[in-house]
């Protein structure tokens, strides 16, 4: 009964060379017109679309079949390829200059009504709709297009870095609880009761063990699961290119990632990256309060010695050991409402920046006579430290505990720059971010945390601070990798000596005990002759948003989940029989809420 015949060609691939060509093509119809004397039927595939044309010179049997076909039927056309007729190209289509003449066409598969359209018009269902059904949404050719940039761009990277001495390997799934800071996946066992597997955060404890092993590069496009709150750029299950290395310094993994990067967006983009600038920690954070910094836009931070002001909310903040910033917005003075910037007054306070300094400057910056707005009543020989500074500037000036500044001020740079249309498109600015600090304050504990994870290795020169009260002062050998104000890879130089490592647990107030049931087997290895090593590992999907030039991960994963974690379309997660509960000596403790809304 099969009609199925070998294809011969792709639908996108057809062009004026193949005229005269019989050829054999299967896709979905994209778009169906009938002109009543003649029937078009766009067909599209993965490599684009072809116009079927079926007109006077068809067949009754072709005409017949080509009647019944519907958008997103599934059809099969053998036929012969024509020059389209002098002024019917169509410029729009890489196979508009021909049309296929069908002798046989055949409808393989009709379609239930689509819940949203493919072809023609844009797509104007919600995310939610086109989520449920994504294998509908993922013919779209933008999203396949997408994907299939994510394909070549994991090829480049494996060539890469096969090229480059690295063997690829496989870590579990089931394992033990990964020291990355985030909440776990948990499964419980059926065979031990009581007894949980965790997802892995990363591979991190098992590539530093393969290290130890004598692997010497290992890498694994890896999938991570971390139980988080999620965001643009962040899913609960995501994927890293995973590295690490043996008898490397830090310049060594960054040179490498950095050829990496070039060797890739060549590949992936045409795009050549030079040389990567670096930065450290503290630069990034005096410069533009954040240490994920967009560089390809100013609008940067300087930081103020006002403590001898008399205004008094400057005054206070800074006796209370805050600091205090300004950042000048060039040309902004009046194109700049009372609305806007009590908005972006509002928008320092979601981080916890008590509020904003504003000052317009029309005339001499050195004249108090120029300035307009709370800025007015600061000590004109004060204003005079904040740099370039011209008539038509506006200066937004923040002052509170450190971290809020730079956290307010920090966002505040990027969602004016978006605003202002400051943001160059289509460039890519990548910087290496360096020397962080190994260990951060953590308020709601009191407690000191690993700000990487507790096997980075602090400078040499610092161990000797581990435990004293300059903990905060100690910097670890790590790096970031940032493009276009994203994370997007980060890793370090490991510990590999055991003592230091358990000075860093005791630093981190992590008993012997505590630490051997945590992370005893990485503990034992280190004492097995383990070399020195160092890694990162790249945010893959982070990675493939900028190639692919959105802002939306979930358009570079193929089953993503939403912003609350949920697949609509496999519907998960979702009650499960309690039989399977029992046998897995598990029980809700928790109301069951077994439909989920809408
Ligand atoms: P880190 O936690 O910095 O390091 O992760 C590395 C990179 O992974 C990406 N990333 C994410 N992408 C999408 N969704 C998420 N939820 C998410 N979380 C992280 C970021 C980040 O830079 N084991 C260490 C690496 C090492 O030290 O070698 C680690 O996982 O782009």
């Amino acid at each position: 009964m099969s009609a199925l015949l070998p294809r011969t060609h792709l639908c996108g691939e057809l062009r004026a060379e193949n005229a005269g060509q019989h050829v054999i093509l299967q896709g979905w119809a994209h778009l169906v017109r009938d002109n009543g004397g003649v029937l078009f039927v766009v067909l599209r595939d993965k490599s684009g679309t072809v116009q079927v044309t079926v007109d006077e010179r068809a067949a009754p049997e072709v005409w017949e079949q080509g009647r019944r076909v519907r958008l997103e039927y599934v059809v099969q056309v053998e036929g012969t390829v024509v020059d389209r007729q002098p002024g019917m190209a169509n410029k729009d289509m890489g196979t508009g200059a021909i049309e296929v003449l069908p002798s046989r066409l055949t409808v393989l598969n009709g379609t239930r009504p689509l819940p949203f359209a493919i072809g023609g018009k844009a797509v104007e269902a919600s995310e939610e709709v086109r989520l449920k059904h994504r294998y509908i949404d993922l013919r779209r050719p933008e999203l396949q297009e997408k994907l299939m940039l994510r394909s070549r761009t994991a090829m480049a990277v494996r060539n890469f870095l096969s090229g480059r001495g690295f063997t690829e390997v496989e870590t579990p799934i089931l394992t033990k609880s990964t020291p990355e800071g985030a909440r776990d996946y948990l499964v419980p066992s059926r065979v031990h009761p009581g007894q949980w597997y965790a997802l892995p955060q990363s591979p991190q404890i098992f590539k530093q063990l393969l290290m130890v092993s004598g692997f010497d590069r290992y890498f694994q496009i890896a999938k991570c699961f971390r139980d988080e709150d999620l965001r643009a750029d962040r899913q609960p299950e995501f994927t890293q290119i995973d590295m690490e290395l043996s008898f490397v310094t830090s310049d060594m993994v960054i040179e490498l990632c950095s050829d990496m990067i070039r060797h890739v967006w060549q590949q992936a983009r045409g795009h050549a990256v030079g040389e990567i600038p670096r930065m450290t920690y503290a630069e990034a954070m005096r410069r533009f309060g954040v240490d994920a910094p967009d560089i390809r836009f100013g609008l940067e931070h300087t930081t103020l010695d006002w403590s001898s002001t008399s205004f008094k909310v400057v005054g206070d903040a800074l006796a209370a050991g805050g600091i205090c910033k300004a950042m000048v917005v060039p040309g902004a003075a009046e194109s700049t409402s009372r609305k806007q910037l009590d908005e972006h007054t509002l928008f320092v306070k979601r981080y916890r920046l008590g509020g904003l300094l504003w000052g317009k400057v029309s005339g001499d910056p050195s004249l108090a006579a120029s300035w307009s707005g709370p800025l007015s009543k600061v000590e004109i020989d004060l204003l005079q430290q904040i740099p370039d500074v011209s008539s038509g500037d506006l200066v937004l000036v923040g002052a509170g505990p450190k971290a809020h500044v730079h956290a307010g001020l920090g966002r505040l740079r990027a969602h004016i720059a978006r605003q202002r249309g400051l943001v160059p498109e289509g460039t890519f600015a990548f910087c290496w971010v360096t020397d962080f600090p190994a260990f951060e304050w953590d308020e709601d504990n009191a407690r000191w945390v690993a700000m990487h994870h507790p096997f980075t290795s602090p400078v040499a020169a610092h161990i000797d601070l581990l435990g004293t009260d300059r903990m905060g002062e100690v910097l670890s050998d790590a790096y970031d990798i940032v493009c276009n104000g994203y994370e997007i890879g980060g890793g370090s130089i490991r510990i590999h000596d055991s003592a230091v490592q358990s000075k860093v647990f005791a630093a981190l107030g992590l008993s012997p005990e505590d630490a051997q049931s945590k992370f005893g087997f990485l503990l034992d290895a280190l004492q097995f002759g383990a070399p020195p090593h160092g890694g990162l590992a790249m945010g893959f999907d982070r990675w493939i948003m900028l190639l692919a030039g959105t802002e939306n991960i979930r358009e570079v994963i193929a089953f993503p989940k939403t912003a609350s974690a949920q697949d609509i379309m496999a519907d998960a997660p979702n009650v499960v029989d309690p039989a399977q509960l029992t046998e897995l000596h598990v029980a809700n403790v928790a109301p069951v809420v077994a439909e989920r809304e809408g």
